[in-house]
């Protein structure tokens, strides 16, 4: 039985890939930082579901996730890094402290970098350590959960667009080194799907034609997990269809040349 982790398991796109993965006959490490839901979830989906108390923004919390997940089911297939939160601090606010009588800057939260940014990096960092760690040279495939807003500006929520812009240019940036491996790395970047992660109110706002239905996410994911060819991508899903979107064209000649034939000068240049 192939062998998954699904961080932010315990809701929304993360608990709907769970039970996906779980009726396709994988054992699937459910990570999540709410530990009522995830032990409450674990246990109504049996014994192929296990859960692991993470926090995806601690390298210690998610380092102590893979340990456990190679110890209990002796290799890592596939890894879905998935959790995220939304801005926990608005950019265009104007925060600030009195020092004596003088306004002082307050230092922004960037939590929602901690989670939706630094959280896939450690999940990718130790997802490709136990891969190569699989018994029989066995290799293993990264998704990370992007979003729409990791394609177009989202001013509403301008950090949580940073971070899913980020995750777009690290899948594309490492997909092709570690395809030498045998290794996949994609993200999927959603439109609207209805979860917990947006206030009820403007769940409820939403116009009922602009939703897309978790179908269409799982479609994606298993996309990934189905091609071996797949690598660097970031799968639009909107509606009922998957677009793999292209990078952008180059401008000119010499931009072409940058990325395309320069690799020899950088490889050089950083050795
Ligand atoms: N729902 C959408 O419309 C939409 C669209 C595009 C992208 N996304 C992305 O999908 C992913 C999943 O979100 P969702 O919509 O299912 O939301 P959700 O709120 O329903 O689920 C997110 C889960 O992540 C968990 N979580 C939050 N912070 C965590 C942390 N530090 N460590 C571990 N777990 C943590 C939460 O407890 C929750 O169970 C997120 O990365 C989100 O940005 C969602």
């Amino acid at each position: 039985m192939p062998v998954a982790i699904v961080t932010g398991g315990a809701s929304g796109i993360g608990l709907a890939l769970v039970k996906h993965l779980l009726s396709n006959g994988w054992k699937v490490t459910i990570a999540d930082m709410n530990a009522t839901a995830g032990t409450k979830i674990a246990s109504e989906l049996g014994s192929s579901a296990y859960f692991h108390e993470t926090d995806v923004s601690s390298w210690d919390s998610q380092a102590s996730l893979f340990r456990t997940t190679f110890e209990k089911f002796k290799s890592i297939d596939f890894v879905a890094a998935n959790a995220g939160i939304d801005d926990r601090q608005s950019l265009y606010e104007d925060v600030y402290e009195m020092v004596g009588d003088t306004q002082v800057p307050v230092k922004p939260n960037l939590k929602t970098l901690e989670v939706d940014l630094n959280g896939p990096i450690y999940g990718l960092w130790l997802a490709i350590f136990y891969f190569r760690r699989n018994p029989g040279g066995k290799k293993g495939k990264v998704v990370i959960t992007s979003s729409n807003a990791g394609l177009y500006p989202f001013p509403t929520n301008p950090q949580y667009a940073a971070c899913k812009h980020g995750i777009v240019g690290l899948v594309r940036s490492v997909a092709p080194v570690f395809i030498k491996e045998d290794i996949t790395v994609n993200c999927i970047c959603p439109a609207f799907v209805e979860t917990n992660l947006a206030p009820k109110n403007l769940v409820k706002a939403m116009p009922r034609e602009h939703v897309t239905p978790m179908s269409t996410v799982i479609k994606a994911f298993q996309s990934f997990i189905d091609d071996d060819t797949l690598t660097g991508q970031a799968a639009e899903c909107s509606l009922g269809d998957v677009f793999y979107r292209p990078v952008l064209e180059y401008p000119n000649e010499s931009e072409r040349w940058m990325f395309e034939e320069s690799s020899k000068i950088w490889e050089d240049g950083y050795e």
